[in-house]
């Protein structure tokens, strides 16, 4: 499987969903691809959030590896399924899908916890650390479902 984690900036959301599934993967020894990036470009190129980093390390991932990067068309060839974190992030990623092909592979991650929810993670680039540690806990659980459903 080859998937990408798609959030706004590509530094807070994504990048720990990113950090948690490659981990997963490599725990089990999956040959999986995992990636991430972001619909805008506002942090090409940058780490990850300092709040982001800590709260992985707190839970012993590191996530420094990882630099900002916008989504493209061509992730849609690149990649099976392409899980997205709120319904701006899926709006702004179908907008440049060109066929039902590459609009099927788009999915709001938190529906593999509560199928049929279309329930958001909620971007906690404005919040405080208590914004980062729930989001932890939502991917964390999510990207669980995600091994259980495609393994
Ligand atoms: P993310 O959070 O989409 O989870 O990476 C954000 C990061 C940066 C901005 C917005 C959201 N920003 O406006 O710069």
């Amino acid at each position: 499987m080859k998937i990408l984690m798609v959030c706004l900036g590509n530094i807070c959301r994504s990048p720990l969903a990113h950090g948690l599934l490659l981990q997963k993967v490599k725990d089990l020894d999956l040959n999986w691809e995992v990636d991430s990036a972001g619909t805008s470009n506002y942090h090409v190129g940058d780490l990850p959030d300092r709040r982001s980093i800590d709260i992985a390390r707190k839970n012993n991932l590191d996530i420094t590896y990882q630099r900002g990067r916008q989504f493209t068309k061509e992730d849609f060839q690149r990649f099976d399924e392409i899980f997205v974190m709120d319904s701006s992030n899926y709006q702004n990623v179908l907008r440049l899908a060109e066929n039902d092909e590459e609009r099927e592979k788009v999915k709001l991650i938190l529906n593999e916890s509560f199928p049929g929810e279309n329930r958001a993670v909620p971007d906690p680039y404005y919040g405080g650390n208590q914004g980062f540690e729930n989001v932890y806990k939502m991917l964390d659980e999510a990207t669980n479902k995600i091994i259980e459903r495609l393994r």
